[in-house]
């Protein structure tokens, strides 16, 4: 399974990429405002720094962006989505699972601009974007879970269903929105392509009480270890 970063902060895209080695980043409105940059800069500060790492390429280290959330015409979202598809060949567009937003999306598969099928509620929200061909669907488990809805059942059935009809592995599943290291393993065990979280989920999945204790316990040894 790949870890995406999800975050505009190139700080924290530096450091998940040489610390834990992310396969890539998604991006929103929201981590662009975070960022502190206007949005074409902060989208050309991640373009500039793939380039830096020698990441770029269409088949390496995808970024998802997405487009202005105001637009609603699939037209208009098809233009927005060449003009920041323009920036990096990296750059996969963020587009609202939307019949209007399903429609740009074909468009721009067929073009060879690669989508990202996001704000997916519902196994069958899933499906369409998987028909037509987009690159990636993001399934918000972590907003599902926080409504106490099961996340783990969620992210298996749309495995399942893209198992039954030859879209696994071509569309790859997002699981967006992650909160905890359980929430990773769940999406793991329900053979999920892609998890994306925030850099401070990666820190507390890899932490624990008893790693810490047990390099107390083997730094006791040590010292009592004849040298
Ligand atoms: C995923 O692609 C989204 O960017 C993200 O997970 C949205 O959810 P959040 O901002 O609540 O984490």
């Amino acid at each position: 399974m790949k870890y995406f970063l999800d975050s505009a902060k190139l700080d924290e895209i530096r450091e998940a990429y040489h610390t834990f080695g992310i396969d890539g980043v998604t991006t929103n409105p929201k981590h662009i405002m975070n960022s502190g940059k206007p949005f074409l800069t902060a989208i050309q500060d991640i373009a500039d720094w793939i380039r830096e790492e020698g990441l770029d390429g269409k088949d390496t280290f995808p970024v998802s962006v997405e487009i202005d959330p105001y637009i609603e015409k699939a037209n208009e979202m098809v233009e927005a989505a060449r003009k920041i598809a323009a920036i990096s060949e990296n750059f996969v567009i963020k587009i609202p699972c939307t019949p209007d937003g399903i429609s740009a999306a074909r468009t721009l598969e067929n073009e060879g601009i690669r989508t990202n099928v996001t704000l997916i509620f519902t196994t069958s929200q899933a499906i369409l974007p998987a028909k037509n061909g987009s690159l990636f669907v993001s399934p918000f488990i972590g907003w599902k879970e926080a409504n106490g809805e099961d996340g783990k059942q969620y992210i298996s059935d749309i495995v399942q269903i893209y198992k039954n009809y030859g879209f696994y592995g071509k569309t790859q599943i997002i699981c967006a929105a992650v909160r905890t290291g359980r929430q990773i393993a769940d999406c793991a065990i329900a053979g999920a392509d892609i998890v994306t979280a925030g850099l401070s989920v990666y820190k507390d999945a890899i932490t624990h009480p008893y790693t810490r204790q047990g390099i107390e316990n083997f730094r006791n040894a040590w010292d009592n270890t004849a040298k």
